[in-house]
């Protein structure tokens, strides 16, 4: 992760928003290279699922909605996380990531060992656990941990669970429920009234335009609505770079289907999708996985839930989930606005509330996963080169454009040309400045998928010499040739 993160502050993909005000935790901005790399991430899915399909309409609805959606909803009674705060150094903590276990010695407690949530976070405990006896000086055979995490506590627990913060027991409050939304005002006046939020997801504004969709553009059942646009979420414990901000972006689609339909079907069919579209963008498929939620953590009204796991260097995490939601959320917004959500179904001649099949990824955590899956350090010639192999779809640069000399008119000329055609339709770079060589390499760091020499012989014959990123190999195409790559590989 440090290498990503440097690399990624240093090729302009993402610094720290705010830096030189010292930042601000859970935010970041994407420098030139992370904006054309998220923009084409958007890109692809935008075509793969609106465009390239014939049953998604596409949406935008606004950050800001009234605040009665998210009455409807239940984000504003149900959407928290618990928060366990340490009272001497002022720390939050989520409860469910603070895990603790007695430490028992010969069938006896002889304390309480805590860590916070990690890919070793039992080992942890256990370390902890061996320090706690060599400690007290306690002789006897120490039983191997058994972690549970603070939601599961009890008060007298509580008391004795160390504070990651001090390691000292004593100071944690008992978990509370904190609402992630964050709130602000609509208007002049500062009071109740006036609250408003902003969208934690983009879900709803897809329920709430559900009949102003279906009436305007006459779509047939099962039909989608998809959305790309910013939520944001109060995150308790923002973490590990970009996988969890405060800000972020979701690409969703609420997908309509019969009350009568296969919903198993549907829902298998948008794992797959799901999964094939990833690695279509190049994500390795054996770093991805699937979990299946167990049915007694799912929410009532839930049929379903699969994440689609990415192997990060941090731990296996959720990247996508797909959830299958029955018709809970329409129902609650007809009941809450008086407004039916009632299809007319002309083929089944009924009338009925669609149920949903729910898709939805953030595009920061696919932009990290992709940068965890493409970065690598090889050693060509006895020389390091950093590499990224992106996939040309969301490559930020599709090619870098290079004379091979600067003192040559006609070379560079001849250069330029290529380069200003190939920019009409291609994000492509020029770089005239150090051995060719270096040029290559600085490409290679950004993920840059061909390299193009225009040398002596391109003054003869008008071809080049394309250089392939990952294989390093060279070939001379002609121009329509290299349009004609670029075009059939490196388009969203
Ligand atoms: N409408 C359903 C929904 O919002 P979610 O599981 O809370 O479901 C969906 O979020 C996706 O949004 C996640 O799988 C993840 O990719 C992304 N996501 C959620 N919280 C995030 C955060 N704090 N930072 C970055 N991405 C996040």
């Amino acid at each position: 992760m440090e290498q990503i993160v440097a690399l990624s502050k240093r090729r302009g993909f993402i610094f720290p928003s705010s830096e030189i005000y010292g930042g601000i935790n859970g935010f970041f901005d994407y420098g030139p290279l992370g904006a054309e790399l998220k923009k084409n991430i958007r890109d692809s899915w935008w075509n793969d699922m609106v465009r390239r399909r014939d049953d998604v309409a596409a949406l935008e609805s606004s950050i800001i909605m009234n605040r009665r959606v998210w009455e409807a909803s239940g984000h504003v009674s149900g959407f928290t996380d618990p928060l366990v705060d340490c009272k001497e150094s002022k720390q939050r903590f989520r409860a469910d990531q603070l895990f603790f276990a007695p430490v028992v010695v010969d069938g006896k407690t002889i304390g309480v060992v805590s860590a916070l949530e990690s890919e070793r976070t039992e080992e942890e405990l256990q370390e902890k656990a061996e320090q706690l006896k060599r400690k007290n000086a306690v002789q006897g055979n120490l039983e191997p941990v058994e972690p549970r995490d603070m939601t599961e506590a009890t008060p007298e627990e509580i008391s004795q669970i160390p504070s990651p913060a001090t390691g000292k027991p004593g100071s944690l409050t008992e978990p509370r429920n904190f609402n992630m939304m964050f709130e602000t005002h609509a208007g002049a006046l500062r009071d109740e009234s006036s609250v408003v939020y902003l969208r934690p997801e983009t879900a709803q504004g897809m329920f709430v335009n559900f009949k102003s969709v279906i009436d305007t553009g006459r779509y047939k059942i099962p039909f989608g609505i998809a959305q790309i646009g910013k939520a944001f979420r109060n995150e308790i414990t923002p973490r590990n770079f970009i996988f969890r901000s405060r800000e972020f972006e979701q690409m969703e689609l609420q997908y309509f289907i019969s009350e009568d339909d296969d919903w198993e079907k549907w829902f298998r069919y948008w794992i797959d999708w799901s999964h094939d579209w990833l690695v279509s963008i190049g994500l390795p498929a054996e770093l991805l996985s699937e979990y299946d939620h167990p049915k007694e953590k799912l929410a009532f009204y839930s049929k379903g839930t699969t994440d689609i796991m990415f192997k990060y260097p941090f731990g296996v995490q959720e990247l996508w989930g797909i959830a299958a939601r029955g018709d809970y959320d329409l129902t609650q917004h007809q009941k809450e606005s008086g407004v039916s959500m009632l299809y007319f179904d002309e083929a089944a001649k009924k009338r009925y509330v669609p149920h949903v099949i729910e898709p939805s990824v953030g595009v920061d955590r696919i932009l990290l996963a992709v940068l965890c899956s493409a970065y690598r350090e090889e050693e060509v010639d006895g020389e390091k080169r950093t590499v990224l192999k992106l996939h040309p779809r969301i490559a930020p640069v599709k090619a870098g454009i290079f004379p091979l000399v600067k003192n040559k008119p006609e070379l560079v000329e001849m250069a330029e040309n290529l380069y200003r055609k190939l920019k009409q339709r291609h994000n492509v770079f020029w770089d005239t400045s150090g051995a060719i060589g270096r040029r290559y390499r600085r490409m290679d760091e950004i993920g840059t998928p061909w390299g193009i020499t225009v040398d002596f012989d391109s003054l003869e014959n008008n071809t080049f010499t394309v250089r392939d990123r990952d294989t390093m190999e060279q070939v001379r195409m002609t121009e329509d040739e290299i349009l004609a790559l670029l075009d059939e590989q490196a388009t969203c």
